[in-house]
């Protein structure tokens, strides 16, 4: 008989973990989600859901209680509360991993003390503090905050004395800290995977285009040097090894202009830069998370194919339902993840160009540019 899974959040991510684990039924007989979404896309790929905020104490119990094990897609769900049903239901990644990966000023905290590089970084507690403590980096720096952050909701770049009050003030009274700010080479990540018996595997590098902060474009494999991308895997093995539980991380890292690495933050979860898996490699890593969860082997990690994956966004002047998207191209995967509106910068899809035909990365760009083009999200209401 397979095993109930849980998921805390049933977006994109648990909607492709949900896929995932349809085609295991003899390990995984059914799913189960926590989202506050009605019809969440998880719920529209065939899992059951829980209608509930991911902080919901007695939602996540029902949870724990009808699940065999337990994850998560995304970071902001009630680590205390997971904590405390560990005695009834198999959780992964630890609940411990998720409360240190929540505060990043404790993850940067834990990373450094292990040794890994990271941006410099102070903990914020007022405004004096702050403006006592930007002289340390010089301008511009980062004020973040702490907890709850994602797709650059979060950040604010401080470029001169004159914006350091606004943007201390917009985040109203969150816990923050300053980080120095990088003048990164690139941006790139690795997906890591680590199973119940602790094997670690890890996909090759990958580089990460970022548009006002959010992932736009994800390119595999990076176009780096293949000195670097060792650098990386061996910084994100390091890095699983300083923390605990069994799933599949998402480590994102920059590549400073001395060639350097440098960790920016980890996702404990599946991972936006792991989308082009889904054609790219033997196996996904929706599927590999459910395969370390379950103790299984890890499967292969290797690039059959180059592949760029490409977000599709909502536009930033449009909130509503929208007419579908349709991509015809050959060797070109569109998935849309069924989100009935579509919102300013809400991740509504994406598509990956794989080079089924040995085609180089700059082909593969060319090809991207000329098919996002063609996309255009607009209202169900224009005729
Ligand atoms: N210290 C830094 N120096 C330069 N750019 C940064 C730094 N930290 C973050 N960024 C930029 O902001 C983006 C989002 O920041 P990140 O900390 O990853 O927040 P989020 O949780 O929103 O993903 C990063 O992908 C990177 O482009
Ligand atoms: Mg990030």
């Amino acid at each position: 008989m397979g095993k109930v899974l849980g998921i805390i959040g049933g977006g994109q991510l648990g909607m492709m973990l949900t896929e995932a684990a349809k085609k295991m039924p003899e390990k995984i007989s059914k799913i189960i989600v926590l989202d506050p979404t009605l019809n969440c896309p998880a719920a529209k790929v065939g899992a059951q859901q829980i209608v509930a905020s991911f902080k919901d104490e007695n939602a996540i119990v029902d949870l724990a209680n009808q699940s065999d094990i337990l994850t998560y897609e995304i970071e902001s769900g009630n680590s205390k509360v997971l904590k405390s049903v560990e005695d009834k239901v198999e959780i992964n990644p630890s609940p411990e991993t998720l409360q240190i990966i929540q505060d990043k000023l404790i993850q940067k905290k834990i990373l450094a003390e292990n040794n890994i590089p990271v941006a410099d970084f102070f903990e914020i507690e007022s405004l004096s503090d702050l403006k006592n403590k930007i002289p340390n980096f010089g301008f511009p720096v980062l004020l973040k905050v702490r907890r709850d952050a994602y797709d650059g909701r979060g950040n604010i770049k401080i470029n001169s004395e004159s914006e350091i009050k606004s943007a201390y003030d917009s985040f109203d009274g969150k816990s923050l800290f300053l980080e120095k700010f990088i003048d990164f080479k690139m941006e790139v990540s690795v997906i890591a995977a680590r199973n119940t018996k602790g094997e670690i595997a890890t996909y090759p590098l990958v580089e990460n285009i970022h548009e006002e902060n959010i992932l736009r474009m994800t390119i595999a494999p990076a176009r780096v040097s293949s000195a670097i991308s060792e650098k990386a895997k061996q910084v994100a093995i390091r890095t699983m090894e300083v923390l605990k539980g069994a799933g599949v991380f998402g480590i994102e890292m920059f590549v400073t202009e001395n060639n350097d690495i440098m960790i920016n933050e980890i996702a404990p979860r599946v991972h936006n830069s792991g989308h082009h898996t889904l054609q790219s490699s033997k196996t996904t890593q929706f599927e590999q998370h459910l395969r370390a969860i379950l103790g299984l082997e890890l499967g292969n990690t290797e690039l059959v194919y180059h592949t760029i994956m490409y977000n599709i966004l909502g536009p930033k002047d449009f909130t509503g339902k929208y007419k579908p998207v349709k991509i015809e191209s050959d060797n070109v995967f569109l998935k849309m993840y069924g989100k009935e509106e579509s919102k300013p910068k809400r991740k509504l899809g994406h598509f990956n160009v794989v080079g089924r035909n040995n085609e180089n990365v700059d082909h593969l760009l060319e090809r991207v540019n000329k098919i996002k083009n063609s996309i255009q999200i607009v209202s169900i209401n224009n005729s």
